[in-house]
């Protein structure tokens, strides 16, 4: 196939932290299957990562060349993908403004993944309205920009990410209603295990909640963190019977021990299973999973000056098709005044 007929597939990530298992099941494992059969962006989303992080510049740069280095090691092929920069692409900032006047403050008040964490905050730092910031409520306005200034047809994400992608779809609908059909709807594509449960048996996996295994993780740290993985309560010796349906070593020896499963949870039924070896077990097919991915890594991270090269060229590359996108934008919009 031709390139330039391929679909278009744009994802990203915000530059907060490494990646771990539950984007890797969640999102990259399908975009390196689809690379191949689609014309793919990854948005470094440095931007957005700055709407909750403006006050701590280094760790969102510091985090740009881990993501990088994340993608590459799974096997995202720069010659196949395009990698990017959001805030090297300036026409994602001018879309940002031109849809911000398509979506009012109550809708975007009311987009549950804003809500959920508007409440997080909440939580975490009192009542506070002033955390939220126009540009932190305004980013799924930003993310909007980010898909269709690809003219995306598809994107890949987590569970999480479904209001943010109806908000995209909301924008696009509004900007063709009025200025003529110019942008593309994009439509959502999950992966087989959208949200991935943290080894604490919480339905997220992330960062602050300390409960996750990275990509990168050495084996040490992930037996370290498999070993206090939470069990069924009710077993406290070794013979006693238990429910595999109440335990996160079992959750996850559901995707990493495929051969072995059927077998792993009769026995445990049979309270023929104690946990210990069973953790075991399973920290040892996750590290042998893991294990391709993070040498390729250690590949890349000796070669720094290949990792910037394929970002800069892939920022290059992007920046040109973001160039098409807002001559047709500029055009509908009747802002097209010279060149
Ligand atoms: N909001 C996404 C996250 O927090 C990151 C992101 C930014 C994104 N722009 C995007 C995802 C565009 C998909 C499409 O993980």
């Amino acid at each position: 196939m031709e390139n330039n007929k391929k679909k278009v597939i744009l994802t990203g990530d915000r530059p907060t932290g490494r990646l771990h298992i539950g984007h890797y099941f969640g999102s990259l494992k399908t975009r390196v299957s689809l690379q191949d059969e689609y014309e793919q962006y990854i948005e470094i989303a440095d931007v957005q990562a700055l709407t909750d992080n403006f006050n701590n510049p280094q760790k969102v740069r510091e985090n740009v060349k881990e993501l990088v280095l994340d993608y590459l090691s799974v096997g995202i092929d720069p010659n196949k993908t395009t990698i990017f920069v959001q805030s090297m692409i300036k026409e994602i900032a001018e879309l940002t403004v031109f849809y911000s006047n398509l979506v009012t403050v109550s809708r975007l008040e009311r987009n549950p993944t804003v809500k959920t964490e508007i409440k997080q905050k909440k939580e975490l730092f009192g009542e506070d309205g002033t955390l939220v910031t126009y540009g932190f409520l305004g980013y799924p306005v930003s993310q909007a920009a980010d898909i269709t200034c690809f003219n995306a047809n598809l994107v890949p994400v987590g569970e999480d990410q479904l209001p943010l992608i109806e908000q995209t779809r909301e924008i696009v609908r509004k900007f063709n209603n009025i200025y003529g059909e110019t942008l593309v709807e994009p439509e959502v594509m999950l992966g087989k295990v959208p949200r991935l449960k943290g080894l604490d048996g919480n339905t997220k996996m992330g960062k602050s909640l300390g409960n996750a295994i990275y990509l990168s993780d050495s084996d040490e740290e992930i037996t370290k963190k498999v070993m206090k993985a939470v069990t069924d309560k009710n077993k406290i010796r070794k013979d006693d019977k238990a429910d595999p349906e109440k335990c996160m070593v079992a959750y996850y020896h559901n995707i990493f021990s495929e051969d072995e499963k059927k077998c792993i949870f009769e026995e445990c039924r049979a309270g023929k299973r104690g946990c210990v070896a069973c953790k075991k077990q399973l920290a040892k097919n996750i590290c042998n999973y893991l294990r391709p991915i993070k040498e390729k890594r250690k590949y890349y991270e000796k070669n720094p000056q290949i990792v910037d090269e394929i970002l800069k060229q892939g920022t290059k590359k992007a920046s040109i098709k973001a160039k098409e996108t807002m001559k047709l934008v500029k055009k509908a919009m009747k802002i097209d005044y010279f060149e």
